[in-house]
């Protein structure tokens, strides 16, 4: 049963926190910077032990809110301090309703869809007792071997900027206290998703000037939005640890940046210091971490048994175990749990259960991508058909089709595919189901043979493919970025019945599909969905609405060619179409020769199978009329740009309205391409709309030469169209 207010408790409240800091002791403030795994629940004696001296200032992993408010008793009332406890969960795309992962989230190009569903999250996991999550991932990801794109937003540095600020606001709300917010963390700071090789955990090089102007930039832009929190990364930047970065910490992130959140390591990442090869002990590595500022060790315990001797010795000053246990209880303060430390029993947000899945249903079907649509063989006419053959290892799977990084989101819940054909289209229709595999990485010719005997039955054939949940996610990389097991040969042998074949892609990454398509008349691809996984794919296949996402990434050809991103530097011998030859085209015993020649592979070329930014509609958008209405650049106002995007087909769609520039020539090599503005806008059948864009200089700045940020004055190009291929072009000048 939960007390009226503690004694501590009351004297805690409301009063300046420097006092409440001053009257705890050593032990009591290095408690505040101890994270620990509370899975082992109540009968992990050792944690409540720990929690009743004071030794724990957060606790990951507890999703029970009796047991929430039991360890916060003991908090409030048996430790020395009675400073309450945080309890923390990594709530990723969705808590027990699962939203698309964050790859497919990018892929809708919806920031406010992506804050709603946020926000959604929030409720469910404020109601278990659980106020801070470690999300949104910004990793900027190019890698489609990592198998942690699937928790990012894709290879473009703006998107992760916008997605994870709309997350943050999403989570926090606007006000942190209030009941259903909780504190959102920006991670991993930083350069976790250059790992060579796209090897979970491995080492990233990355030069000062890639750093600063790709992936310290969604960092920037999630402090500027004013996340409560970032978590180190568990990789080692330019031979140091994340975790024991000063320079980026101390320096970039508090210091320049002005970040008075709290810093969070990773998962043992300041006991891993030693394992990096930085420090030979546990005792060091706590030094380096606590130097470095890092105020949260999550689950190890290297501050607990080493901080109070690097104090006494004078290795670390008091006043820096103060600034760091003082970033704990502003935390805390900020989250208002002072004031309302327990979580509400029976707490009901007045959201329901229907209203977040029909965000869950409407930022999946925004999520997915067309990639091919012969014949307009999209939309099917749902009254024309009477019967329908569903085959795929991923049709009738309700936790795969949730993707990595779930741990309470609840299958229960899920509507699958299958679920969601029977509901729509039964009695009129029949629908046939046979799953083909077994799983996505299967090889079994006797259910290939019963698929495509069912398919010979029916108007037309839906397989549902992909990789299960498990290939992507934390420690989840692959070599191979093909569809696994014998799916391609399946969807090949369904196209031999000389049916009409749709395929649907689930997956936790981008993948190599350029031998699938021959084989398939249309492609939908999507990034795990969800929950309403089902019930979107038949919004799209049967036409109620018109596939709307683009691709947040570019999908290479072959797993060679990775990394592959439009935003990539010229180089001094850019390829072009003339300029390239294919392997086939050299004769046995050619001579050396490098005459002519460009950057670009012999047997894949140099551009990907489909490019950032990619995705059809069922209906066609010109673009034309593109002009500067104003450029006050040179004296500090903006850029005014208009376009006109005109839908000629016959559906009413929304359409990703997408601006690109290019700075011809700066102190550093710029990219050939990069996203500045996008507006997803609904164009109805037969009519245009005018989208009006303005730029900054801001919005132009890079981190140049003279390492300063700043715009160079010179000539830019500037494109508008429906993917990074745009070619609506004009230039304009910005004046020293
Ligand atoms: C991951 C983090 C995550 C943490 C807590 C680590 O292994 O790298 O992203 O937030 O675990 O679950």
């Amino acid at each position: 049963m939960i007390k009226s207010m503690s004694v501590a408790l009351e004297k805690n409240r409301g009063k300046d926190l420097w006092a409440t800091l001053q009257k705890m002791s050593l032990r009591d403030k290095i408690g505040q910077l101890r994270q620990v795994d509370g899975s082992g629940g109540r009968s992990d004696a050792s944690l409540l032990e720990a929690i009743r001296h004071g030794r724990v200032g957060s606790v990951i992993n507890v999703v029970d809110p009796d047991l929430v408010n039991e360890l916060q008793e003991i908090a409030l009332h048996e430790s020395p301090a009675g400073v309450p406890l945080v309890f923390a969960r990594d709530v990723i795309h969705g808590f027990k309703t699962i939203f698309p992962i964050p790859l497919g989230q990018a892929a809708t190009w919806d920031t406010d869809l992506a804050r709603e569903a946020a926000h959604l999250a929030a409720l469910e996991a404020y109601a278990v007792g659980i106020r801070w999550t470690f999300a949104p991932m910004i990793d900027v990801s190019r890698d489609p071997r990592w198998g942690r794109i699937a928790e990012s937003f894709g290879e473009d540095p703006l998107l992760n900027a916008l997605f994870g600020r709309a997350m943050i606001d999403g989570f926090q709300g606007n006000d942190l206290s209030a009941e259903g917010s909780i504190a959102a963390c920006a991670k991993h700071f930083v350069g976790y998703g250059d790992s060579e090789a796209g090897i979970d955990y491995g080492s990233t090089n990355v030069s000062e000037f890639e750093l600063r102007n790709v992936h310290l930039e969604p960092f920037r832009a999630a402090v500027a939005a004013g996340v409560a929190s970032v978590m180190s990364s568990l990789s080692d930047v330019d031979g140091i640890p994340a975790t024991a970065h000063r320079d980026l910490i101390r320096g970039v992130l508090r210091d320049e940046w002005g970040f008075a959140g709290l810093v969070v390591s990773d998962w043992d990442s300041v006991k891993q210091l030693s394992v990096h090869g930085i420090t030979s002990d546990d005792k060091e590595s706590a030094y380096q971490a606590a130097e470095a500022r890092i105020d949260v060790e999550m689950t190890s315990d290297t501050y607990e048994n080493h901080l109070a001797d690097l104090v006494s010795s004078g290795q670390i000053g008091i006043e820096a175990v103060d600034s760091m246990a003082m970033s704990v209880l502003k935390f805390k303060k900020n989250l208002g749990l002072f004031d309302r430390p327990y979580t509400p029993k029976n707490y009901k947000s007045g959201i329901s259960e229907a209203e977040i899945k029909d965000c869950a249903r409407r930022q999946a079907s925004e999520s997915f991508i067309l990639l091919k649509n012969s014949d307009s063989v999209l939309p099917l006419n749902q009254k024309k058909l009477s019967s329908i053959c569903l085959v795929g290892p991923m049709a009738d799977q309700d936790r795969e089709q949730l993707g990595t990084w779930v741990f309470d989101g609840d299958p229960a819940r899920s509507e699958t595919p299958l679920k969601a054909f029977q509901d729509l289209l039964q009695p009129d229709c029949e629908v046939l189901f046979e799953k083909g595999l077994a799983t996505t990485r299967s090889s079994c010719a006797e259910l290939a043979d019963f698929a495509v005997e069912k398919a010979q039955h029916a108007d037309a054939v839906v397989a549902i493919i992909g990789e299960e949940a498990i290939l992507s996610g934390e420690a989840h990389c692959r070599a191979n970025i093909d569809l696994p097991g014998e799916q391609v040969e399946l969807i090949r042998r369904l196209k031999a019945t000389g049916k009409t074949i749709i395929v649907v892609i689930l997956s936790g990454r981008p993948l190599t599909i350029g031998d699938l398509l021959p084989h398939a008349d249309a492609v939908l691809f999507a990034l795990h969905p969800g929950t309403m996984t089902g019930p979107a794919i038949c919004d799209l296949l049967f036409g109620h609405k018109a596939p709307s996402g683009k691709l947040p990434f570019t999908l290479p050809k072959s797993v060679g060619q990775v990394p592959i991103y439009y935003s990539k530097k010229n180089g001094g011998r850019p390829a072009t179409h003339d300029s390239i030859m294919s392997i086939d085209d050299i004769p046995a015993g050619a001579e050396q020769t490098s005459f002519g020649m460009t950057a670009f592979h012999l047997d894949d070329g140099f551009e990907p199978l489909f490019p950032f930014g990619f995705g059809l509609s069922y209906t066609e958008f010109t673009y034309s009329d593109l002009h500067i209405l104003s450029n006050e650049l040179s004296r500090g106002g903006e850029l005014h740009v208009s376009v006109c995007v005109r839908n000629t087909g016959l559906q009413d769609a929304f359409e990703v309205v997408q601006l690109y520039t290019r700075d011809r020539v700066g102190s550093v090599t710029r990219p050939v391409k990069e996203l500045k503005a996008f507006n997803r806008v609904l164009v109805r059948s037969g009519e245009a709309q005018t989208m009006r864009f303005s730029l900054s200089r801001e919005d132009l700045s890079f981190y140049r030469r003279c390492r300063e940020y700043g715009v160079e004055a010179g000539e830019f190009d500037l494109w508008v169209g429906g993917s990074s291929q745009a070619d609506l072009h004009v230039t304009f000048e910005i004046d020293a």
